[in-house]
């Protein structure tokens, strides 16, 4: 059963990362196509959709999933929740959700025409899920404390 779940953890992780290492590329290439033009109401469709259909379910189900096998831990009685390593996980994935509200909050500006950024901006934004993720990853993996 454990390692189900794991199995399903990781799947979540990899269609949750996909879309927040896209998004902000997509972000870049928005700015540049000009308002009102088919490319930018191509490009609206395509944030909303991967949005959507791809990153807020994929998100959601990481949390479920990581949860639950926090919870039933190695040998459980509180599983991994008094561990070192998921403690600053959850730290790294707290950071990480907050970027996904913010590109949530960014889609939706960029609906109505009203992007608040620029393409710099949006370029520097991409590396910060990169970071989170490789973090993330050595934690869970490595288990350092
Ligand atoms: C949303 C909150 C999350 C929680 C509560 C959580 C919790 C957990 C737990 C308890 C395990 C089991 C560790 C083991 O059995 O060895 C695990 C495995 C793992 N998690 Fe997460 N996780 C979360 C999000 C993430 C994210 C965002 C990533 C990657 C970006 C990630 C990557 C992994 C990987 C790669 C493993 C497999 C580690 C291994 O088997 O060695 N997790 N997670």
């Amino acid at each position: 059963m454990y390692e189900w779940i794991k199995a399903f953890h990781i799947i979540a992780v990899i269609a949750w990362m996909a879309g927040m290492l896209y998004l902000p590329r997509l972000f870049v290439y928005h700015c540049a196509a000009e308002k009102g033009s088919i490319q930018s109401e191509t490009f609206k469709v395509m944030e909303r959709r991967l949005l959507r259909a791809i990153i807020n379910p994929a998100m959601i189900a990481t949390w479920i999933l990581g949860l639950w096998l926090a919870w039933l831990g190695p040998d459980s009685r509180y599983g991994w929740f008094a561990s070192g390593w998921l403690e600053a996980k959850l730290v790294l994935v707290l950071v990480l959700s907050g970027v996904h509200g913010l590109m949530a909050r960014w889609v939706k500006a960029f609906a109505t025409d009203r992007n608040p950024h620029t393409q710099r901006f949006y370029r520097i934004i991409n590396e910060v899920p990169t970071i989170m993720m490789i973090g993330i990853v050595l934690l869970a993996v490595l288990k350092p404390f």
